[in-house]
């Protein structure tokens, strides 16, 4: 039996979301006609990485339309320095994970490093793995042009495809760092390239990060399949960004991501008052007690000496 004694008030630490501000749900599950619907529209839509269904639920009520389980879990989820280093077990269980708590919003899986670029059949196997035991409703691999083969091959196997072009972090070791791409004319037009040769190979969606906005212009000129943009200027026909990074939990933030929350002190202040309760003795809730009949049982077992059995135990 519950006591309902309530010891604590609790008292907020972070300022509640007007309901105005809180978004809307999309009553129907997003999918990939849903986008090229809101495209056709001229209606931006909006994407943001997520790696727990927790959060998905929030994300979801909000009205975002794509979750996207990126490998970038491996520094803010797994503490790792590098997205390579994101196991694809731990991905696929994460991007199930997002679904079952976002079953309505549309989830993109990310092809973690050396899941697809090794060998052709592994990729398709790997990618099937994310829309079987992972759920995902498309799966994202960083490609340039070279990849449209094996783009053309997974969508005649039935997968949809998201192709990264633009920066792509899990080739970081060949330029020495994360940083932005197309600042030359030459590495411009070979991004056109690859948007185009990926689109033609079936690619349902594209994702373009950290390009000067005269290159997202011209990749947006060819554009026919969805463009989520990514530090990539304002003209993409979506936008995403790591949800940390948004929500102020990221120590040092890329240039291109404005939070829009300050959550990091806002967790910290939290904890801090929680080491204070504790210590204070103060930590609220409702507690359990005894009935009355139990609690007398007790005084009376604890008034008997101690080695003696309690009722009904056999001693051999
Ligand atoms: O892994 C990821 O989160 C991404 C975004 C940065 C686009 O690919």
């Amino acid at each position: 039996m519950e006591t309902g004694d309530l010891t604590v008030k609790p008292r907020p630490v972070c300022v509640e979301v007007e309901p105005h501000d809180a978004g809307v749900e999309h009553a129907e599950p997003v999918t990939i006609r849903t986008i090229r619907e809101l495209v056709a529209r001229g209606e931006p839509f909006a994407c943001l990485t997520c790696y727990d269904a927790t959060t998905a639920r929030w994300l979801q009520r909000a009205g975002v339309h794509v979750l996207l389980v990126g490998d970038t879990a491996a520094e803010v989820i797994l503490g790792y320095e590098r997205t390579i280093d994101m196991p694809l077990e731990v991905l696929i269980a994460l991007t199930a994970g997002v679904k079952r708590g976002a079953p309505r919003a549309m989830v993109m899986a990310d092809m973690p490093f050396m899941s697809y670029q090794a060998d052709e059949a592994e990729a398709i196997r790997n990618a099937g793995r994310f829309m079987t035991a992972g759920l995902a409703d498309v799966v994202k691999i960083e490609a340039d042009a070279t990849f449209a083969p094996l783009v053309a091959k997974m969508t005649r196997a039935g997968i949809p495809v998201c192709g990264h072009i633009g920066s792509r972090p899990q080739q970081a070791g060949l330029s020495g760092g994360y940083g932005a791409a197309g600042k030359t004319a030459e590495e411009a037009e070979r991004i056109l390239g690859d948007a185009v040769s990926l689109q033609q190979a079936g690619a349902v969606m594209l994702l373009l990060e950290a390009v000067p906005d005269e290159v997202a212009r011209r990749v947006m000129a060819v554009a026919k399949a969805p463009v989520i943009g990514i530090g990539a200027g304002t003209e993409c026909h979506g936008q995403v960004l790591v949800l940390q990074d948004l929500l102020g939990l990221t120590d040092a933030p890329p240039r291109f991501a404005e939070p829009v929350a300050s959550l990091g002190p806002v967790i910290q202040r939290a904890a801090a008052e929680w080491i204070a309760r504790v210590r204070g003795g103060r930590i609220g809730g409702r507690r359990y007690s005894m009935s009355k009949g139990e609690a007398e049982k007790l005084r009376h077992a604890g008034r008997a000496p101690l080695n003696r059995a309690p009722p009904g135990t056999e001693i051999t």
